[in-house]
């Protein structure tokens, strides 16, 4: 996965979310242009640091939302956000180790366009239908 730009498509129909997810796609993008150019892995650790950090709070943020207003799929959705939350928790973890920075980011790019694509756009009726958009 080379490239990962916000586009429409990826509207969850809430301008909030859409907004966080717009800057965990730069931050991505970002992570992605200091793999290819070579700089000190230190300087990916602080990214990728920054970038769980903005990750944390969104998820939160979404988490907060479902439970406020009584989402149905809210459990399902918190399981696969806490999946998220394990598996970049391993590859913190495995820092240091050969190809780990690129393994990051295809796993970064791929779960966050999948996840908008196919599980947070569940929410935009539900979260529309409260009155938020
Ligand atoms: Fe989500």
């Amino acid at each position: 996965m080379a490239n990962i730009v916000w586009l429409k498509k990826y509207s969850v129909g809430v301008e909030e979310f859409d907004f966080h997810h717009k800057k965990i796609f730069a931050l991505i993008g970002q992570y992605g242009d200091l793999l290819r150019s070579q700089e000190k892995n230190k300087m990916l650790d602080k990214l990728l640091s920054e970038l769980n950090k903005y990750i944390d709070y969104h998820l939160a943020a979404e988490e907060e939302d479902f439970k406020k207003y009584g989402y149905p799929e809210e459990k399902m959705h918190i399981k696969i956000h806490n999946g998220f939350r394990a598996k970049i928790g391993d590859l913190i973890e495995r820092a240091g180790e050969p190809g780990i920075y690129k393994e990051v980011d295809d796993f970064l790019a791929d779960w966050w366009i999948n996840h908008i694509l196919k599980i947070d756009k569940k929410y935009t009726k539900f979260f529309n239908d409260h009155g938020l958009y």
